[in-house]
C-alpha cells in the first residue's frame, strides 16, 4: 500500500499515514475511555447517577483539538496536491487521448503508441484529452489518476518513475460498454532503451508515409495492422468475423452492406471511399444492426494512415 515507485508516492503516502495514525490513536483512546466509564460508573460503584451541566474546559478541548486536526489533514493534503500539480521544468511531454475504449499516446516527434513508454527517473507530463466521453487515466503503481474530459484542455498529470518495469494503466471512469477493457501498460525503461524505441517508432511513421505515397500494397497492410492497434480500431472491430461493437473487418472489403443513412436503408459496396468516409464521418452511414457509437477520426488519422488501414482491411478476406 505504501510503495514508492514514483515521485508522487510521498505526496499520497504521507497524508494517508498521518490520517490513519491519527484515526488509530482516536480509536484506541475513545475505546479505552468507554471501557473505563462503563467500569467506573457501573451501578455497583456509582449507585446515584447525576446529571452534569456544562464543563468549559472539556468543551473547549473537544472543539479545539478536532479543529486543529481537521486543518492539519487539510494542510498536509493541500501541500501534496500542490506538489502533484507542479510539473518540474523540462518534463517530457506526452499527449494522451482517451476514446472508447483505448488510450493513444503521442510523443513530441509525432510517434504514436497504444502503450506508454517512459525513461526511468525522468519527469513525464501527460496532457490528457478525451475524444468522446469522460475517461480517467489511472496508474495505481505510481499513485496517479486524472480524468480526461471532452472539451476541457489543460488536464494533466505528471510523475517520475523510480524503477524500470511494466505497470498497468486503467480507465477509472465508467465510459460505456467496453470500459473494463480500456486498459494498457506503461513501460519504464532506461534512457538508452527509450531513445532506441523512439527512433524505431519514428522510422515506422516515415515508412507508412512512404508506403502510402508509393502505393506499395504489400508493406502497407502490415503497417496498417499495427496502426489498427495503435489507433484503437481493434477495440470495436474484430478480424475473425465475430461481432463486436462494430462490423468485423473480415471479408468487409468489397462486400455489399446495408446501411442506414438519415433513417433510410440503402445498400453500399465497401470500397476505399466508403471506408475513408466511415472513419471521418462514422455516423453518416450506420451499418444495419449496429449502434452509432464510433467517434469521428477526423484529425486522428492522416491520409497515409487511412490508406494503410484500408490496405489492412482489404487484406482480411
Ligand atoms: Cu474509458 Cu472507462
Amino acid at each position: 500500500m505504501l510503495s514508492r515507485l514514483s515521485s508522487i508516492a510521498d505526496a499520497i503516502n504521507g497524508p494517508i499515514l498521518f490520517i490513519a495514525a491519527t484515526s488509530l490513536v482516536m480509536l484506541i483512546g475513545i475505546t479505552a475511555f468507554m471501557v473505563y466509564f462503563a467500569w467506573r460508573y457501573h451501578r455497583r460503584r456509582n449507585p446515584h447517577p447525576e446529571d452534569i451541566h456544562g464543563h468549559k474546559v472539556l468543551e473547549i478541548v473537544w472543539t479545539v483539538v478536532p479543529t486543529i486536526l481537521a486543518f492539519g489533514f487539510f494542510w498536509y493534503g493541500w501541500e501534496g496536491y500542490k506538489y502533484i500539480k507542479t510539473v518540474p521544468e523540462g518534463a517530457m511531454q506526452v499527449k494522451v487521448t482517451g476514446r472508447m475504449w483505448s488510450w493513444l499516446h503521442e510523443y513530441q516527434n509525432g510517434v504514436q503508441s497504444a502503450e506508454l513508454y517512459v525513461p526511468v527517473n525522468v519527469p513525464v507530463k501527460l496532457n490528457l484529452e478525451s475524444q468522446d466521453v469522460l475517461h480517467s487515466y489511472y496508474i495505481p503503481a505510481f499513485k496517479v489518476k486524472q480524468d480526461a474530459v471532452p472539451g476541457i484542455p489543460d488536464l494533466f498529470l505528471w510523475f517520475s518513475a523510480f524503477e524500470t518495469g511494466t505497470y498497468q494503466v486503467f480507465c477509472a471512469e465508467y465510459c460505456g460498454l467496453s470500459h473494463s477493457a480500456m486498459w494498457t501498460k506503461v513501460h519504464v525503461v532506461t534512457q538508452e532503451e527509450f531513445d532506441e524505441w523512439l527512433r524505431v517508432e519514428g522510422e515506422k511513421v516515415v515508412q507508412i508515409q512512404q508506403a502510402a505515397e508509393s502505393g506499395e500494397g504489400e508493406n502497407l497492410h502490415i503497417l496498417g495492422e499495427a496502426l489498427s492497434k495503435t489507433k484503437g480500431c481493434n477495440a470495436c472491430h474484430s478480424v475473425d468475423g465475430s461481432k463486436l461493437i462494430g462490423p468485423t473487418y473480415k471479408g468487409l472489403y468489397g462486400k455489399t452492406e446495408t446501411v442506414v443513412t438519415g433513417g433510410q436503408e440503402r445498400e453500399v459496396v465497401v470500397n476505399d471511399a466508403y471506408i475513408k468516409h466511415s472513419m471521418l464521418k462514422p455516423t453518416d452511414d450506420i451499418v444495419k444492426g449496429f449502434q452509432p457509437l464510433m467517434p469521428s477520426q477526423e484529425g486522428m488519422v492522416n491520409e497515409a494512415e487511412i490508406k494503410a488501414l484500408t490496405a489492412y482491411i482489404k487484406s482480411l478476406q
